[in-house]
């Protein structure tokens, strides 16, 4: 754990607090921070309590997304990033429209039924190149589409939309102000928060998350956090531990830890019974069993990487990625026997998102 535990009278006892989250009351602070902060003996109960939610509300399939990172540029230096532009070391790459089209394909034959189109921030794919890989990926398979490139405007949002994306993936990242700046100087936290608006508004399938384990990052911020996330609706929400890249200006701290991210992976599948929750490529880099044990604590998506083995190790945001000598077939096997392996099975549809009225 990377929180200390605070006892002040303004959270519950951890019972009160699991007994709350249970029972669906609206986050708030006085409950998460215990759940967030609790020994580990209390965690093995709330990640057996979020597994029963995950299984009651989302049964027992994992949806599989196949992730295309189809371009290391980006004009952003955000702190923590290795593909921030001022990382000389990174050999850049660009996939073409028709490589990306081909490899959304080959991700539909393995059994995918969704692509993540990931990127850095590139200006290279304007609003109208994006769309045409859209309509093109539209034309020539039945994917789902989620996009992850970050921050644009209302107008390349709905263009996306019209040519067929249907979801979008925009991490927070922090909702603390103070952190939010400390850690992105271009960014300007209410921007980033007005894109995710924009998205709702545009009707995407929305998500959203944060990194654990920020340096100055505390318990009360996650919680915040959390809460803000219910606020906006989050239907999607990645969450991950903050892994030091050698080659930025965070590389000397401690980053964030598999046992945190887990609590706030529990905490989450309570507060948000119906959202997709991924057990993401962080956390298996970290330990080789935490995206199963981010499945046993709430999740219930997986992520495997179908970018073309070629560019793979371009694509390091945090140093000890795995995956990056592997080709999308072998990834397919392993993460489906891993899921076999903990007697879940792979979802055959499309995986929407669920929109139950009044529920997270
Ligand atoms: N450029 C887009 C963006 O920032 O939204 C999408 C790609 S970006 C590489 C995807 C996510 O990687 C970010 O939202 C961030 O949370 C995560 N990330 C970046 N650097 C990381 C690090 N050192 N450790 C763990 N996660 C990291
Ligand atoms: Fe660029 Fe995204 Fe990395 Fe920030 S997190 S430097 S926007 S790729
Ligand atoms: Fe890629 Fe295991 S998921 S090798």
């Amino acid at each position: 754990m990377s929180f200390s535990i605070i006892h002040t009278n303004q959270y519950l006892p951890f019972n009160e607090a699991l007994t709350l989250a249970h029972a669906g009351d609206a986050p708030t602070e006085a409950w998460l921070v215990p759940l967030l902060t609790c020994s580990d003996e209390e965690a093995e109960r709330l990640f057996h309590a979020a597994d029963a939610a995950r299984e009651a509300h989302m049964g027992n399939e994992v949806h599989l997304r196949g992730l295309i990172e189809f371009s290391n540029y980006c004009h952003k230096n955000c702190r923590y990033c290795g593909l921030r532009r001022a990382n000389r070391g990174v050999e850049r790459y660009r996939l073409d429209v028709e490589t990306i089209i081909s490899t959304a394909r080959e991700a539909e034959t393995l059994g995918y039924r969704t692509v993540v189109l990931q990127s850095g921030e590139d200006a290279w794919y304007t609003a109208e190149r994006m769309a045409k890989i859209i309509r093109g990926i539209k034309d020539a398979t039945d994917l789902a589409i989620t996009l992850s490139v970050g921050e644009r405007d209302m107008a390349t949002y709905r263009c996306w939309r019209e040519a067929g994306a249907d979801r979008y993936l925009l991490r927070i990242e922090t909702t603390d102000p103070g952190l939010f700046a400390a850690l992105h100087p271009d960014d300007n936290l209410e921007e980033r928060k007005a894109c995710l608006y924009a998205l709702r508004e545009l009707e995407y399938e929305l998500g959203t998350g944060v990194m654990v384990g920020q340096p100055g990052q505390t318990a009360e911020m996650l919680a915040r956090d959390v809460i803000w996330m219910h606020e906006l609706g989050a239907e999607m929400i990645g969450v991950g531990p903050f892994i030091p890249h050698p080659d930025t200006p965070l590389k000397a701290t401690s980053g964030g830890t598999v046992e945190a991210t887990l609590r706030l992976v529990a905490v989450l599948r309570l507060v948000f019974p119906h959202a997709h929750l991924p057990a993401t490529t962080a956390m298996g880099s970290l330990h080789p069993l935490g995206r199963e044990r981010a499945l046993q604590a709430g999740a219930n998506v997986m992520m495997p990487n179908v970018t073309p083995t070629e560019v793979r190790p371009r694509y390091q945001i945090y140093p000890g990625k795995i995956c990056l000598s592997d080709d999308a077939r072998h990834c397919k096997g392993c993460i489906s026997a891993r899921i076999h392996a903990l007697g879940r099975s792979i979802a055959t549809d499309h995986g929407r998102v669920k929109r139950v009225k009044g529920k997270g």
